[in-house]
């Protein structure tokens, strides 16, 4: 039985990875470790003692490490796990290594293929990807697949969880506080609607909203802004999805341009994404549609109609589910090879816990 250790297993993805893992059983034949970097020796999930997330050689006893903890622990633990001689399998939710050379970036029903090469050629790290890029491909793969892609635009819908647990927590409150504020205006058919406008607009600036995690107001707002600056004028975020796109699909020698905005919207954990794509040639859109379709089991192909729109193809109706919904499909009034569609999917399940969950079940020969 393989020795897996588990880091960062209580925070928002490693709390979702844990309810998948319960789900599917995932925990039977296999040793799990607990770590903790707060509450060493006091009973974990199994009742057994948590262990040290510093302490290397207890670290080291596991044929694979699966951390949820975040960047800054991958950096200050992962360097001196390898300089010791540790030759186990490191998973991770984190950034921090998947521009390493010698990590592969993992979404298995994608870049499969590129995972089997990497083991055989000795790779040890598996690093799950961004979030909006897992799930654009998620949605996508079938038009990738067929090299039928010469570039993508995707301006995001992103949800309030890919900033962090206390991001959802203030989204929240400052929804609540709105709700106050307009209740009672906004319950009064009588009440004139610009009055309520004028209301919630002074409480969008007066300054008492909690925007500590934020910045700015969400609620009744957006921002469209995430992660830090880079070159170009692009963020990081928008910088991560053609790296990470092409890092994925193993097209980093002749990368496959994709660019666009990112911006933060009130929705709690799912990240939309209108898609722009530019084809290599005019392909009739029912055989788009049936690629799409086809592509993995979790897509799901939503007819561009309304109703279907409405019911299948929002934030509020993925949540919580693996599916990631491709709809809005359409040719481009600029030509024929010019797509648009509209993809959503669970920031912290596809996003997020499902790529290293599945990077795990490889390991464990389990698919
Ligand atoms: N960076 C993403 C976001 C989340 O801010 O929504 C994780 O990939």
């Amino acid at each position: 039985m393989k020795n897996v250790g588990f880091i960062g297993w209580r925070g928002m993805v490693g709390s979702v990875l844990m309810d998948r893992m319960r789900q599917e059983n995932d925990f039977e034949g296999l040793n799990a470790t607990f770590f903790t970097t707060s509450q060493a020796g006091q009973p974990g999930p199994d009742g057994a003692p948590l262990q040290d997330a510093h302490d290397l050689p207890s670290l080291m006893k596991m044929d694979i490490l699966l951390s949820c903890q975040g960047g800054d622990y991958t950096k200050a633990v992962h360097p001196g796990l390898r300089e010791a001689g540790w030759k186990g399998y490191w998973v991770d939710a984190a950034s921090a290594l998947r521009m390493s050379k010698s990590s592969i970036v993992v979404l298995d029903p994608v870049n499969r293929k590129l995972i089997d090469e990497g083991l055989e050629n000795g790779i040890r790290d598996f690093i799950g990807g961004n979030c909006t890029v897992s799930l654009m491909l998620m949605g996508l793969q079938g038009l990738y697949e067929q090299d039928l892609v010469e570039w993508t635009t995707s301006m995001t819908y992103q949800s309030a969880s890919g900033a962090g647990a206390k991001n959802m927590k203030e989204l929240v409150s400052q929804m609540a506080e709105l709700g106050d504020a307009g209740r009672y205006l906004a319950s009064d058919p009588a009440a004139e609607v610009l009055e309520l406008d004028r209301l919630i607009s002074a409480k969008l600036n007066d300054g008492s909203l909690p925007i500590d995690q934020f910045g700015a107001p969400l609620a009744a707002s957006l921002i469209p802004w995430i992660d830090s600056a880079m070159d170009c004028g692009r963020t990081r975020e928008e910088w991560k999805g053609m790296a990470e796109t092409n890092r994925i699909l193993g097209t980093e020698a002749h990368p496959i341009p994709v660019d666009g905005q990112c911006v933060r919207v009130g929705a709690m954990r799912c990240h939309s994404q209108a898609i722009t794509l530019k084809l290599k040639k005019d392909v009739p859109l029912e055989e788009i549609e049936a690629l799409i379709k086809g592509a993995n089991e979790w897509v799901e192909f939503v007819p561009n109609q309304k109703a279907d729109t409405l019911a299948r193809l929002t934030p509020a109706a993925v949540s919580g589910t693996l599916k990631v919904p491709v709809g809005r499909l359409r040719k481009m009034i600029m030509g024929p090879e010019y797509l648009t569609c509209f993809t959503v999917g669970d920031q912290l399940l596809w996003g997020a816990a499902e790529p290293v969950r599945r990077m795990l079940l490889i390991l464990l020969g389990r698919i």
